[in-house]
């Protein structure tokens, strides 16, 4: 039996934010999703979430979430063993160990959990617990071992003697206890210390066979107090997800200005030109050429497309299509295989048959487009009464001249052509010709008001 608790009601003050710390984004997922994420594959039994500092909104945004934890409060947050003691209640009945994590180190490995699991397990240990020898290990509790390597207590930063200090050997702060047994010595727990908190560190020398699992690549034990540590986590998570998809065949022609999400999938050949992001789920298919200054957010792009500076959201491209410069394709855009989108072109929950154009500076929205549809330059469907929005629909192989303004609901049959500047009003008949504009009128030898000629 296995219970996760993350340690998340501090408040990270040095973030400077009006978010909980452990609700920062770092690539697409927020701290908290990411460490309950490293936990998913060890398929605990139980999960809690301590929270402390802006409760609600924290439980408010995991409501959502697939592996929503337990909620636990923690008020007011006396100290990291404060925090574990508030488990003492909601896992009075539970016999297994507990895996405590912090909620402000994202960047944990599965197979370094899996590691602590399988060594504390098959040790017997009353706890194992992640260190590291830290060239610099100011700030952090220390770790001391015996000759026989049994962890014999931790012991604070700040609480340190001069000589404690010179042990490098860091807490890294994630544990693996004997849930039974840390039960017995939580309430024996002390606040005296030099913060009068109570330390979940001190638990370690009240437990007889402490263990630990000394991690070797340090990015992963890295936890997140402000700004600059997050921002240094991004680009080390950034530079793990391109180096990935370049060994499976992605080319960057600057890797460093663009950004993936986990959640990206890349065919072969495909070229990513500078400036480029792609965000949330993104499948793109072979040979697709994107950017440069693109942004692609939860879209499916078929093989051989192309997008040149356009942001394309929500949207399902089919093969061969163009894209941009300058587009904007929202969602629920679907557009079939070869469609061409041009420049100041939006698309919003509408069709677009294969082999349409829709090339400048159009509004295309709730509408649904046959195949081979000429969209003229400035055409407009209007879709919203104030009140309603309403669907368009053109057949195969109509044409809009410029400037026209379709007013849905509105129907066009196949291969209906509309007029220059037409506003289109009743539907049109397959093969007709539709004029909604005014007649030109020319007055000769005119002579304006005022002219001095
Ligand atoms: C802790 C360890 C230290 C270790 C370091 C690793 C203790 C006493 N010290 O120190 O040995 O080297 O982590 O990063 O545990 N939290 C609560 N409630 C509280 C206080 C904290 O939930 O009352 C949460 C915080 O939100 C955070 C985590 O516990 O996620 C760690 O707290 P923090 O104050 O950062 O502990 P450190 O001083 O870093
Ligand atoms: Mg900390």
């Amino acid at each position: 039996m296995l219970a996760v608790a993350v340690l998340a009601a501090g408040k990270g003050t040095r973030m400077k934010s009006s978010l909980p710390k452990v609700l920062q984004p770092l690539a697409g997922a927020t701290l908290v999703e990411r460490v309950l994420a490293s936990t998913k594959s060890l398929q605990p039994n139980r999960t809690l979430l301590i929270v402390g500092h802006q409760a609600e909104r924290l439980e408010a945004e995991l409501e959502q979430h697939l592996s929503k934890p337990e909620f636990v409060l923690q008020q007011p947050q006396n100290g990291t063993g404060h925090a574990v003691q508030q488990l003492l209640d909601p896992l009075v009945d539970f016999e297994g160990d507990l895996l405590v994590l912090n909620g402000d180190v994202p960047l944990l490995r599965t197979e370094t959990l899996q590691q602590l699991l399988a060594q504390h397990r098959s040790s017997g240990a009353s706890v194992t617990l992640l260190s590291a020898h830290l060239q610099d290990p100011s700030g952090y509790g220390r770790v001391f071992v015996d000759a026989a390597g049994q962890v014999q207590e931790i012991v604070e930063h700040r609480d340190c003697s001069d000589n404690q200090r010179r042990n490098n050997l860091i807490n890294a702060g994630i544990y693996c206890f004997h849930w039974p047994r840390l039960r017995q010595v939580l309430p024996l727990l002390s606040s005296d210390n030099d913060q009068g908190e109570l330390y979940l560190t001190d638990s370690i020398a009240l437990l007889k066979n402490a263990g630990h699992l000394v991690v070797e690549d340090l990015s992963e034990i890295t936890g997140i107090n402000d700004r600059c540590q997050l921002a240094a986590c991004e680009a080390m998570l950034q530079e793990r997800l391109r180096l990935h998809w370049m060994k499976e065949g992605v080319s960057f022609t600057d890797p460093s200005s663009c950004t993936l999400s986990e959640d990206c999938h890349f065919g072969k050949d495909v070229l990513i030109e500078p400036q480029s992001h792609f965000r949330g789920h993104c499948q793109i298919g072979n040979n697709c050429r994107i950017g440069p200054g693109s942004l692609i957010e939860n879209s499916q792009l078929g093989d051989d497309v192309q997008v040149l500076l356009s942001m394309v959201n929500g949207a399902t491209v089919a093969k061969g299509c163009r894209i941009g410069p300058y587009a904007h394709l929202r969602p629920e855009a679907e557009l079939g295989e070869g469609v061409r989108i041009g420049n100041f072109v939006e698309v919003k929950k509408s069709q677009v048959g294969p082999g349409s154009k829709v090339n400048h500076l159009s509004y295309i929205g709730d509408a649904q487009l046959g195949a081979d549809v000429n969209v003229g330059a400035g055409t407009i469907t209007a879709n919203y009464d104030g009140v309603n929005k309403h669907r368009t629909v053109i057949g195969a192989g109509s044409k809009t001249g410029a400037n026209c303004v379709l007013v849905a609901p509105v129907i066009l049959g196949a291969g209906v052509t509309v007029g220059a500047g037409s506003t289109i009003t009743k539907d049109v008949p397959d093969g007709a010709l539709a004029l909604g504009r005014s007649r030109q009128v020319i007055k000769d030898n005119w002579q304006p008001i005022n002219s001095k000629i």
